[in-house]
């Protein structure tokens, strides 16, 4: 259970046998990362977190949230440009931490890719019906939400049954998917050049109409709770849009498609992240300069409302149309990594074979890409967005502070091995990484918590009828 792969069998499995195809070089990994990272997080959480927790000092908790994910960026870093390999953190896990916890952080990251990816989808309905109803088309509320949600039309309560275009965005990204990693960069780097587009607009736009008294006072009085404003708000903040970086380590289950993954994995990983903090943080400056905090409570769509302070409110249809395209690439690339992820436990035999086997002609994992096809679309259409939101942020920190202290293990167990890029600062980064994302765990709510034991707790099962019988690496 805790024997550990020799890295010199890993590094076998990215030559031997039918390959994932080599297409992708440094440019198309940072836009591979942008990609993934700027989606609902920043377009909508940014108000949430303003409103309820931090004010206009946002600005400060993405930065924290910045640092928790570039003490652990810098591990990944490391790792991806040792072991390009497609299976990210959960081959990392298994070299340093052995076969149990590699299926731990395995079966974690469904929660970062798979829910991650239904969350988005769920977002991006949302937005759908803002478009829709600018030009005075309404679709049936009941079937735009999930069964736990209701929504007033006409002074009447309507119930939910099933979020359809939630799942029509998650099969349409899949589809994609499987028509190849070079075509699917393609249709990523489009949509990269769109949201960045919209990103910069806002910032340049919005700069001259800040009304300067909105940041007064800049971190708003503590009102008693830990969580409600003052630093301690501050700190609660970062938890919440941390979900708005989730997916620069994505860009690390792209590894076995790069050209020369040694030098690209780095600068894909850290390059879509600074691009992406130095937007974020401008952003969130312009929005709460733009509008007062307390204005953003209960606003799902924070940016729409803080451009009706410009005079250039008729850019809002065009905003929604790129957060529309902008949050399909996010949905696309967390999918990938899924499947990505699963690829390499299925070729390690923890996971069954339909989970690696290749198209005929596409060479990507079609099986598992229609599988999660299901699986999403499935979250996607029956569960409430902040369930999924949360439970891919927990998710994904987890998986943060293990590959930050796989570092700490390989820097003893195979401290020769080549590594073209190293952590800097070791063990300094890999230690702050671990103590910024339990901080920001800690400020999940409880019942995030128990969903993250219980989904764990599944998959302990599955690891003890299924895959510890049939790992090859055992045999
Ligand atoms: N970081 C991605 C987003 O905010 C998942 O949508």
């Amino acid at each position: 259970m805790f024997r550990t792969k020799p890295l010199e069998d890993v590094l076998k499995d990215t030559t031997e046998g039918p390959q994932l195809k080599k297409t992708l070089g440094a440019f198309n990994l940072v836009t591979l990362g942008i990609g993934v990272i700027i989606g609902a997080g920043i377009f909508s959480l940014t108000g949430i977190a303003a409103a309820n927790y931090a004010g206009p000092a946002v600005t400060i908790s993405f930065i924290i949230a910045a640092l928790g994910c570039a003490f652990a960026g810098l591990c990944y870093a490391e790792f991806a440009s040792m072991l390009p390999i497609a299976g990210s953190a959960y081959t990392y896990s298994y070299v340093t931490m052995g076969e149990f916890v590699a299926w731990i952080i395995g079966w974690d990251l469904v929660l970062e890719y798979a829910v991650g990816a239904a969350t988005v989808a769920i977002s991006w309905s949302r937005y759908l019906s803002k478009l829709l109803h600018l030009y005075n088309v309404d679709l049936p509320a009941q079937l735009m939400m999930s069964p736990f949600e209701t929504a007033v039309v006409n002074g009447q309560t309507v119930n939910g049954i099933i979020n359809l275009p939630a799942v029509f965005i998650t099969v349409l990204m899949s589809l994609i998917l499987i028509r190849g990693t070079k075509e699917s960069a393609r249709l990523n780097n489009f949509v990269v050049v769109l949201k960045v587009s919209v990103v910069l607009a806002f910032i340049f736009l919005g700069w001259g109409y800040i009304n300067k008294d909105n940041y007064i006072p800049y971190v708003p009085e503590n009102t008693g709770a830990f969580e409600n404003f003052g630093w301690t708000g501050v700190v609660t903040g970062a938890a919440v849009v941390f979900f708005a970086f989730i997916g620069f380590d994505a860009v690390s289950t792209a590894a076995q498609e790069a050209k020369n993954p040694k030098r690209d994995m780095p600068i894909g990983i850290l390059g879509s992240l600074v691009i992406c903090t130095i937007l974020y943080v401008l952003f969130a400056h312009v929005m709460t300069g733009l509008e007062n905090y307390k204005n953003f409570v209960g606003e799902a769509a924070p940016v729409a409302k803080a451009i009706e302070n410009t005079p250039y409110k008729f850019f809002q249809e065009m905003i929604i149309i790129a957060i529309l395209g902008g949050y399909s690439s996010v949905v696309m690339v967390l999918l990938m990594g899924q499947s990505r992820v699963f690829y390499s436990m299925s070729k390690d035999g923890l996971l069954p074979s339909v989970f690696s086997e290749l198209h005929p002609r596409f060479l990507t994992p079609y099986k598992s890409n229609i599988l999660f096809a299901a699986f999403v679309g499935l979250f996607a259409a029956f569960v409430p967005v902040t369930v999924v939101g949360e439970m891919s942020s927990i998710g994904t920190l987890f998986a943060f502070v293990l590959v930050c202290m796989g570092v700490l293990v390989m820097r003893k167990t195979n401290p020769n091995a080549p590594r073209a890029f190293r952590t800097p600062w070791v063990p300094f980064v890999p230690i702050m990484g671990i103590v910024v994302c339990c901080y920001m765990m800690y400020a999940l709510p409880l019942d995030t918590w128990i969903r993250l034991i219980a989904w764990m707790a599944v998959g302990i099962l599955v690891y003890f009828s299924y895959s510890k019988k049939h790992s090859k690496f055992a045999k």
